[in-house]
């Protein structure tokens, strides 16, 4: 929303994995919200992705996540009048974060029409934080639906950050065994990067919107 019109924090929907301050001497855990932005009927998510990111980000033990699952919202298509009870906690979240990460399904070679519908909801809380991403997709590893979300968010002053996690479940099967664990060294890396990237930038980005008014 612009302009500061969020409504009153409400938290119901949103699960939070961690908080507290970092380590001793270090700057507060960076709050980063998770957004799950698959279309809830027919979303196949990589499994336990959030528990996964939220795994790494825990052993980190510099940054407190909170998920942001758009099945747990009822975001109305037509705005109303005034923002809905729901619209207003879901922007409060995004206002709560000093960055993202972006977890979403490829769809026809770009990102679900729900997840838009949500970035678009919000216009002040996504300024001077970065974003990162998860994807995923059968066929890809929806690396097009990331590219495509990079563009959507320079409109909303935020910066992405260049490393991303990308999933092919076509490959999952293969690979692992039944119950066992898709995520890959190769997984766990990258989203070692991507999370290293997020939080230089998230830090960095919290000294700057402190130290100056962002010039949107
Ligand atoms: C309408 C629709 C379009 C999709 N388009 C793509 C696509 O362009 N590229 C891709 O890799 N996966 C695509 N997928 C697969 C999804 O990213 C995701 O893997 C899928 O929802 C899970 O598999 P499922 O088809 O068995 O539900 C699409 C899925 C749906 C429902």
């Amino acid at each position: 929303m612009r302009n500061g019109e969020s409504g009153v924090r409400d938290t119901s929907g949103v699960r939070d994995t961690s908080s507290g301050p970092g380590a001793s001497g270090a700057p507060p855990r960076l709050r980063v919200a998770c957004l799950l932005g698959g279309p809830a009927e027919t979303d196949c998510r990589p499994p336990g992705v959030t528990h996964w990111l939220d795994e790494l980000a825990g052993e980190r033990g510099d940054l407190a996540l909170r998920v942001l699952d758009l099945a747990d919202y009822d975001l109305p298509l037509r705005y109303p009048e005034h923002p809905t009870e729901q619209m207003s906690s879901f922007t409060a979240e995004l206002a709560w974060a000093e960055g993202f990460v972006v977890v979403t399904p490829e769809c026809n070679r770009s990102f679900p029409a729900q997840l838009k519908h949500a970035i678009d909801l919000g216009y002040d809380e996504w300024h001077a934080k970065p974003v990162g991403f998860v994807s995923y997709g059968f066929g890809c590893d929806g690396v097009r639906a990331v590219e495509h979300l990079r563009s959507v968010f320079t409109e909303l002053h935020t910066v992405t950050v260049r490393d991303s996690v990308g999933i092919d479940l076509r490959f999952t099967d293969e690979k692992f065994p039944a119950g066992g664990s898709i995520y890959s060294d190769g997984l766990v890396r990258a989203a070692g990067a991507l999370l290293d990237q997020l939080t230089w930038w998230g830090l960095a980005l919290r000294e700057a919107r402190a130290a100056r008014p962002y010039v949107a």
